[in-house]
């Protein structure tokens, strides 16, 4: 990526102030919650701040920057969806699912506490979501109310949790799927959250029409594909202290991915034919989407 693009310009600092933004707000919610001296708390503490991109928050954030919804409007569904997502990648670890030992560079939470503080602190961490949507002052309730389906949706069999039971039982057989299956396990494991990460930005707006939303939810759509599918690509292309996590975990277990069904240059080409659908989904938008646009392209782009 050249040192002047607009991700090294500008998006790179909107991510870092956001980053700044989301921190303190999960940080003062964790304060929040009680026993704070017990381990499910520090399990918790720990999941939710050992250096995640914070791309979903950040997605929110950018989504209500498009629409010219103030920030503070943001915070709450920002944090509520990464709760969600550390509780996903807590589980995601466990042994019963990918058995990884090392997750964004530091040891994985079951294995630093126990596998069972890690099934409670994913289970504490998903309450603590809906729990942060329902409390939000700044929205009016058909606001939360919305949110709380938009969430719940995207995290459950329909979404995430469905995503990662059609991954299970494709484990140990790369090649056995259809594209067309590959693609609906994406969409659910991953592109499930993205997505509503977008609509919970979009819904930041109360009056926020029906063609906008559809028209954001079709980037959130291609971009949430194109994150898996970068995904698998740097499970053979990056190396294990870039990741934070174990390069080369997919083919170990004979993971069903993108580069598995459609080699590398195949699964490339389609994280490209993604953001270029994604850029296309936003042309109704004016510059003040631009933000999403890069981040668009930083998906496809990232190192880690
Ligand atoms: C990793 O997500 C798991 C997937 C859904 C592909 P991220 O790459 O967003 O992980 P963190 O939050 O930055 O660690
Ligand atoms: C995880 O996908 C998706 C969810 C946690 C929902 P992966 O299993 O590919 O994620 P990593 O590679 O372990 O981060
Ligand atoms: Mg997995
Ligand atoms: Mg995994
Ligand atoms: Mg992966």
């Amino acid at each position: 990526m050249p040192a002047a693009s607009p991700i090294n310009n500008a998006l790179k600092p909107l991510m870092h102030s956001y980053r700044q933004q989301v921190d303190k707000a999960l940080e003062q919610i964790l304060n929040n919650t009680p026993d704070r001296a017990a381990e499910l708390h520090q399990a918790m503490h720990y999941s939710v701040f050992n250096g995640g991109k914070r791309v979903r928050p950040l997605l929110v954030y950018l989504t209500g920057q498009a629409l010219g919804v103030p920030a503070a409007h943001q915070d709450m569904p920002a944090c509520a969806v990464e709760f969600i997502h550390c509780y996903s990648l807590v589980h995601d670890d466990m042994p019963a699912m990918d058995d990884d030992e090392l997750r964004r560079g530091q040891p994985t939470c079951h294995k630093k506490f126990s596998e069972a503080t890690a099934l409670l602190t994913g289970d504490a961490l998903q309450t603590l979501a809906f729990e942060t949507l329902a409390k939000n002052s700044l929205l009016n309730d058909t606001q939360k109310l919305a949110m709380v389906k938009i969430l719940a949706q995207a995290s459950g069999i329909a979404g995430m949790a469905g995503g990662q039971a059609i991954d299970l039982a494709a484990t140990g057989q790369a090649r056995s799927m259809t594209l067309d299956e590959l693609k609906t396990m994406h969409e659910h494991k991953t592109g499930a959250l993205i997505r509503a990460s977008v609509q919970l930005g979009g819904l930041c707006q109360a009056d926020i029409s029906t063609d906008t939303l559809n028209a954001l939810d079709q980037y959130a759509r291609n971009i949430g594909l194109s994150f898996q599918i970068k995904d698998d690509i740097l499970d053979i292309e990056s190396d294990t202290a870039t990741l934070g996590k174990q390069q080369g975990a997919d083919i170990s277990l004979n993971k069903a991915t993108y580069p598995a069904l459609l080699g590398l240059d195949g699964a490339k080409a389609m994280a490209q034919q993604c953001h270029a659908q994604a850029l296309d989904s936003l042309r109704g938008f004016d510059e003040q989407a631009d933000p999403l646009r890069w981040l668009s392209e930083y998906i496809i782009m990232r190192e880690y």
